[in-house]
C-alpha cells in the first residue's frame, strides 16, 4: 500500500513519457558535449540541437513527471476510500522517504549544472563563427568565405556585428532571429542590401581593436600586376601611403584626418556613391560647404536631406568582406608563384575566362578545366604537352578564383559591393577628391596624385629600368584623362579588357 501510494503517484503515462524524455535528452546532451569536446568539430546544426533542442526536452520532462503524478494524486484522494491529505508530508524519520528526497536533492544539482553548462555553450555557439557564417549556409555563403580570406579571418562575426554589451546583444539576437525567419521562409532579398542598417557604429567596434591615435604616418605597400601580354610582364607600384592620424595624434595630416574632424556628407543612392555635398567642422567652429558643380544642390535641398557622419566605414566599408576582381586575383596568384608565370598569356585568358557569367559554380568550373587546356592545345601545342601539369594546376586555382569571388546562387559578384578604400575600380576616394567639389569661394576637394601617396618607384614594359619618375606613369597612353576622368570610369570590369586595351591582339 505504502508503495503504491507514493511511487504509485509517478507510474503514470505522462510522468513515464516525461522521465523517458528527460533521461533521453540528458544522455544525448552529455553524449554530443563529449564528442564535441573530444573531436573539437562544431557542427552548426549539432549545436543548435546540443545547445537548444535538448535542453529543452529535459525540461519539459522534468515538468510532465510531476504534472502526472499531481493528476493521479489529485484523482486517487477524490476517492472516498482513499484518506490522502491535501499536501504531502515530509518525514525524513520515514527512511523511504528520506531516500526520495536526497534522490531530489541530488537529480537537481545534476539538472541544474546540465541545463547552465547548455545554456552557457549555447550563448558561446550563437557568437561563434560556426552559427553565423554556417549555419544559414547558402546566405551567408559569400560574406563567410570572403571573411575567411580577409585580414579579419582570425575576428569572429559578432565583434564588429555585435560589439560587447547586453543591449547590442540582445539587439543583435532579435535581428537574427528575423533573419533566420526569412531564411527558413525564403523572405529575405536574394542579394544583402548595404549599407547593413543596424550595424553598430564603427568606432565602438573597430576602435576596440584599432586606435587611430597610434596610427603610423606613412604604409609601404607595393601593387603588384601582370601585364595582359604573351609573357605576363611583372608590373610593380612602390607606394608610400600617406596614413597619418588624428588631430590628437603626432602626425596629425594625412588621410585618417576625416576622422578627427566632424565630415558631414550627403548621399543620394543607398550604397552612397554619389556624393553631391559636404560639410567639414573646421577646428574654429565655421562649417565650409563643399557642393559638386555639376549637379549643385540647392540650400532647401540641403536642409532637407539627411546627412552622415563621416567614420572608419565610409572609407573601410570591406574590412572582412573582401572580393577581389579576376584581375587583381590572377595578380597575386601570379606573384605568389601559385601559378606557372611561363604559360603564354596565362593572365589574359584566365581573366577573360572569368569575366564571362555563368548560371551556376558548377557551370564554371567545368568551362574553367575545358576552356584553359583547350586555349593551349589550339594556339600553343608546344607548351600543352610540355606543361601539362602546371596547365592543370593552373586550372585548379582558377576555379578556386572562382569560388571564392562569385556566388550566383545569392548574385553576389567581386563587384556586388563597391570597395570605397581606393579609386581604381570604384569611385572611392574620388567619390569626393574628384576636382569637381568646390566651395562658393572656389576652394577644392584636392585630386593631387601626391596627397595620399607618394611613387617610391614602378617597373613596368614603358619605363626604362632605372629613370626616375615621381608620378605613377600609366601602363598605355591615355593622355591627361589619367588626371581628368576616373579610374574606376574605365577599370570597372575588373580585368585587363578595358576599353582601348584591345590592342593586345590574341594570338
Ligand atoms: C572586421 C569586422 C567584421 C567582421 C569580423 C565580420 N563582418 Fe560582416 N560586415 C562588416 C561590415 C563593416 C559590413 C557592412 C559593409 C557595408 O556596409 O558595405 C558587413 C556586412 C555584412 C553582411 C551584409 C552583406 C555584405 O556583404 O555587405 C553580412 C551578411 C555579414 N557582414 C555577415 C558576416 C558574417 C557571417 C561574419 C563572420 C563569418 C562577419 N560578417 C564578420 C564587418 C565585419
Ligand atoms: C577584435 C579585434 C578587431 C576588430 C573589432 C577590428 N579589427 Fe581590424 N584588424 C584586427 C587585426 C588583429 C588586424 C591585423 C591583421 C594582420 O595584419 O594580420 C586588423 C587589420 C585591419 C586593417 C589592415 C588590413 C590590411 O590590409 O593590412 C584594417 C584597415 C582594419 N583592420 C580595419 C578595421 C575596421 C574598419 C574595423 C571595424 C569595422 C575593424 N578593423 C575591427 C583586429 C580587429
Ligand atoms: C578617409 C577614409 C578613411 C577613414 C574615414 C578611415 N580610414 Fe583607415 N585607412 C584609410 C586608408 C586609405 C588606409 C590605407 C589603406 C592601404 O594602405 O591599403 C587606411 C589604413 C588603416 C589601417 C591600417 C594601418 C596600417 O598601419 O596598416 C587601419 C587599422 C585603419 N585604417 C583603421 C581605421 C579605423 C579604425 C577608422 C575609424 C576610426 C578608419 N581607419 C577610418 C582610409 C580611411
Ligand atoms: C565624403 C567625402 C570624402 C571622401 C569619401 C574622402 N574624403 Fe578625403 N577629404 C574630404 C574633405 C572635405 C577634405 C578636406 C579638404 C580640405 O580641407 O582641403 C579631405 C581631405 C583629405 C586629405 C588631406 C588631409 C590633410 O592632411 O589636410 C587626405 C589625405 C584625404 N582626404 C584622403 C582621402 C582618402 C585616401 C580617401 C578614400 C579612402 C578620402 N579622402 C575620401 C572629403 C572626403
Ligand atoms: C584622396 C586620396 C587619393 C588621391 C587624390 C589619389 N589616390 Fe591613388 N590611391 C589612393 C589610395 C587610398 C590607394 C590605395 C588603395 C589600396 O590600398 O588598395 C591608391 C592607389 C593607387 C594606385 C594603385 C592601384 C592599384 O591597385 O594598383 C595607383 C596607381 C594610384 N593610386 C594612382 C593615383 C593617381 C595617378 C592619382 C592622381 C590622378 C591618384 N592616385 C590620386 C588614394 C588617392
Ligand atoms: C581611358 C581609360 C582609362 C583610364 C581613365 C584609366 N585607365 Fe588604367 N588602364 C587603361 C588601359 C587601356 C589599360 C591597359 C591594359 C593593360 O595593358 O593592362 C590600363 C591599365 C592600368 C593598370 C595596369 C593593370 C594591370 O593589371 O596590369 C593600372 C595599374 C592602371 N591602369 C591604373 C590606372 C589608374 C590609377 C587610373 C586613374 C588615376 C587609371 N588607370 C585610369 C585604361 C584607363
Amino acid at each position: 500500500m505504502a508503495l503504491r501510494k507514493y511511487a504509485g503517484y509517478a507510474w503514470n503515462l505522462i510522468s513515464l513519457v516525461g522521465m523517458i524524455l528527460a533521461v533521453t535528452a540528458t544522455s544525448l546532451i552529455i553524449g554530443f558535449l563529449s564528442y564535441e569536446g573530444i573531436t573539437g568539430v562544431e557542427k552548426p546544426y549539432l549545436g543548435l540541437m546540443t545547445y537548444f533542442l535538448f535542453p529543452g526536452m529535459l525540461i519539459v520532462g522534468l515538468l510532465l513527471v510531476p504534472l502526472g503524478a499531481y493528476i493521479v494524486r489529485e484523482k486517487r484522494r477524490r476517492h472516498p476510500e482513499e484518506k490522502i491529505e491535501p499536501f504531502p508530508k515530509v518525514d525524513f524519520n520515514d527512511a523511504h522517504k528520506r531516500h526520495l528526497f536526497i534522490f531530489f536533492v541530488v537529480a537537481s544539482i545534476g539538472f541544474v549544472l546540465i541545463v547552465s553548462v547548455a545554456s552557457l555553450k549555447g550563448y558561446e555557439f550563437t557568437e561563434s563563427t560556426t552559427f553565423c557564417g554556417e549555419l544559414c549556409h547558402k546566405v551567408m555563403e559569400p560574406e563567410h568565405v570572403a571573411w575567411a580570406n580577409s585580414p579579419h579571418a582570425k575576428v569572429k562575426c559578432v565583434e564588429c556585428h555585435v560589439g560587447p554589451g547586453a543591449a547590442w546583444y540582445v539587439k543583435a539576437k532579435i535581428s537574427g532571429m528575423r533573419q533566420l525567419y526569412a531564411v527558413a521562409f525564403h523572405t529575405y532579398p536574394e542579394t544583402i542590401q548595404t549599407p547593413i542598417d543596424n550595424l553598430r557604429p564603427a568606432r565602438d567596434t573597430c576602435e576596440h581593436c584599432h586606435w587611430p591615435e597610434k596610427f603610423y604616418a606613412g604604409r609601404q605597400k607595393v601593387f603588384y600586376h601582370y601585364a595582359p601580354n604573351e609573357e605576363n610582364t611583372p608590373r610593380e607600384i612602390n607606394m608610400l601611403i600617406n596614413i597619418g592620424g588624428t588631430p590628437k595624434s603626432q602626425h596629425n595630416k594625412g588621410i585618417h584626418w576625416h576622422i578627427g574632424q566632424e565630415v558631414r556628407y550627403i548621399a543620394t543612392d543607398r550604397q552612397r556613391l554619389d556624393i553631391p555635398y559636404i560639410a567639414v567642422k573646421e577646428k574654429d567652429g565655421s562649417i565650409t560647404e563643399y557642393f559638386n558643380t555639376e549637379k549643385p544642390l540647392s540650400k532647401a535641398d540641403v536642409a532637407k536631406a539627411e546627412k552622415r557622419v563621416m567614420d572608419c566605414l565610409d572609407c573601410h566599408n570591406r574590412p572582412a568582406h573582401i572580393y577581389r576582381s579576376p584581375g587583381v586575383e590572377m595578380d597575386e596568384a601570379l606573384a605568389a608563384k601559385r601559378i606557372d608565370i611561363a604559360l603564354p598569356y596565362l593572365k589574359k585568358t584566365a581573366v577573360e575566362i572569368l569575366t564571362r557569367p555563368y548560371k551556376n559554380k558548377e557551370e564554371a568550373t567545368a568551362t574553367i578545366a575545358k576552356d584553359l587546356p583547350e586555349y593551349y592545345a589550339k594556339n600553343y601545342p608546344n607548351v600543352s604537352k610540355q606543361k601539362t601539369k602546371e596547365i592543370a594546376h593552373a586550372v585548379t586555382v582558377v576555379q578556386d578564383i572562382y569560388t571564392r569571388n562569385f556566388f550566383p546562387a545569392m548574385k553576389v559578384s567581386w563587384n556586388t559591393y563597391p570597395n570605397h578604400i581606393g579609386h581604381f575600380y570604384t569611385p572611392g576616394c574620388f567619390r569626393c577628391h574628384d576636382g569637381k567639389h568646390k566651395t562658393a569661394a572656389g576652394k577644392v576637394i584636392s585630386k593631387d596624385c601626391n596627397m595620399c601617396h607618394t611613387v617610391l618607384s614602378q617597373k613596368q614594359e614603358n619605363i626604362l629600368e632605372g629613370s626616375k619618375h615621381s608620378e605613377f606613369v600609366h601602363p598605355v597612353d591615355i593622355g591627361d584623362e589619367l588626371y581628368k576622368a576616373n579610374c574606376s570610369d574605365c577599370h570597372s570590369a575588373g580585368g585587363q579588357d578595358v576599353p582601348g586595351g584591345e590592342h593586345h591582339a590574341k594570338k
